[in-house]
Parts: C-alpha cells; structure tokens; sequence
C-alpha cells in the first residue's frame, strides 16, 4: 500500500510517497520552507502544494511538531498560537480532498525506527529523541507506543530543555558541539532517571553529525542513531496515514 507522508516542521514541510510495507520512499522527497507566519490556512495550502506535486489521491499521514490529540492539535512551540484547539486533520482533509491522519512528529518518526530502523524487534522501553529545531520524544514499551510524551518540554534548571538541548539552541548560542553535546548529555541523564529506557534512538536533522557529539554521552542506556536520519518523519507519517 502507498500512502503520502508529509513531515511538518518548524522551517519546513517535506512529503513523499511510501510503501508502507516496506518502509521505503518511492520518489525524492519534495521540500517546501514553512510559510511564516505558519498559520493553520497558510501551512493547510502548502500540505495540498504537496499533494499536487505528486497528483495524489489516496490517503495521508501527516506529522505535526505538536502534541496531537485524535487530529487536534494541543500545544504550539515551534509553530504558530493559533494551531492550539485546530482540529489538524479535518483541516489538511478539506484543503486536500484525501483521507488525512495527524499525528505528533517525533511519534512518527518513532513508529518508522521501530517498524524499519534502529528499534526493529525491540522489545522493552524505548526512547526516540528527534533533535533538531524543537526536541520531541516517542516512548514505546514492547514496542507499542505511548503517544504525546511531550519530554522535550522537562525543565532543567528552571529552563525548558529544548532551549539547551535542540538543534536550535546549538545554533542559536553558537556553542561548539563539545559544549552542545555535554547539554545534550545532561538533558539524557535526566530523561533516563525519568524512564529507565533500554535503548535511546537519536534522531532528527543533528543525528547525520552524531560523530561529533556521541563523545560526550555519558548515559547508561544503549544508545544509537537513528537508521532513517531525517526520513523516518515522512516514513513514520505515512505509517500513521493508513486507514
Ligand atoms: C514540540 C513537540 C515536537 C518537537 C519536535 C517540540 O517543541 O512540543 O510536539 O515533537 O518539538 O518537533
């Protein structure tokens, strides 16, 4: 079965058809920049742009950098206030005329490590960390998921750990990745006194670069890259899209 995945992020909404069976992209992906501000109408027309692209009319699976609750969209950090409340689904349904699913986007890109990736077969707790312009998290116990953990947003020392820990605070603060990566250490140490995972799959854009950073993790758990890097977004979305 195919379905179209479509990853919504913070600087850009990136689709492409998937056999879901295989866990495979069927074309390159097609990428294009959020709309700012990113308003539900504005990134509703760019998710049908996508569609267009690929003439599609089957169903689809988005994932959204929000907590997603049955296709409403709860929480707002990367992207605009106005999201909060929007029922996500019915919205990209309207504007593309397909069977549209939502879900959060970290979740989806869990669903596509542990269906293709680096948490095949896995069973017990399994932490995914997406990092890049936010931080997400996908929690799995044998191998089911446990949606919206949301733990990008935990607070170290008073401070929301996706201002220290993401993509976007390295860049932001111009630190080097010794100095990143140490943050991002102290933040993995505490999610690990929070779950006790098994194993922690790093993901998200930064995860290509991990060479530069895995020297200063320090966690006990297991801890790998994920197998898909930037593509389980679209993957685990497509998987999420199946009707
Ligand atoms: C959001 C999460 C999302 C993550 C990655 C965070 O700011 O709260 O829902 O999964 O960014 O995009």
């Amino acid at each position: 079965m195919q379905v179209l995945g479509i990853d919504i992020g913070g600087s850009g909404i990136k689709g492409a058809p998937v056999d879901i069976e295989k866990g495979e992209m069927l074309t390159k992906r097609y990428r294009i920049p959020t709309p700012q501000p990113s308003k539900p109408k504005s990134v509703a027309e760019t998710v049908a742009k996508i569609a267009r692209h690929y003439a599609w009319d089957g169903p689809i699976g988005c994932g959204f950098p929000a907590a997603v609750q049955h296709g409403i969209a709860r929480t707002a950090a990367n992207i605009h206030q106005k999201w909060i409340g929007t029922d996500a689904a019915a919205l990209f349904s309207e504007a593309t005329g397909c069977p549209v699913k939502v879900i959060n986007d970290a979740d989806a890109a869990g669903l596509a490590e542990m269906a293709f990736g680096a948490g095949q077969g896995r069973m017990g707790v399994v932490l995914v960390v997406t990092v890049g312009t936010g931080l997400g998290t996908a929690l799995f116990t044998d191998g089911k998921l446990l949606p919206n953990t949301e733990l990008g947003h935990i607070e170290i020392d008073c401070e929301d750990a996706e201002l220290i820990a993401s993509d976007a605070a390295r860049l932001r603060d111009e630190l080097s990745w010794k100095k990143w990566g140490k943050q991002l250490d102290t933040y993995l140490t505490r999610l690990e006194g929070l779950v006790w995972p098994d194993l922690i799959i790093l993901g998200g854009g930064v995860s290509k670069k991990y060479k530069k950073f895995m020297p200063y993790l320090t966690v006990q758990a297991e801890i790998v890259i994920a197998e898909s890097f930037n593509e389980a977004g679209i993957i685990g979305a497509a998987l999420a899209g199946v009707p």
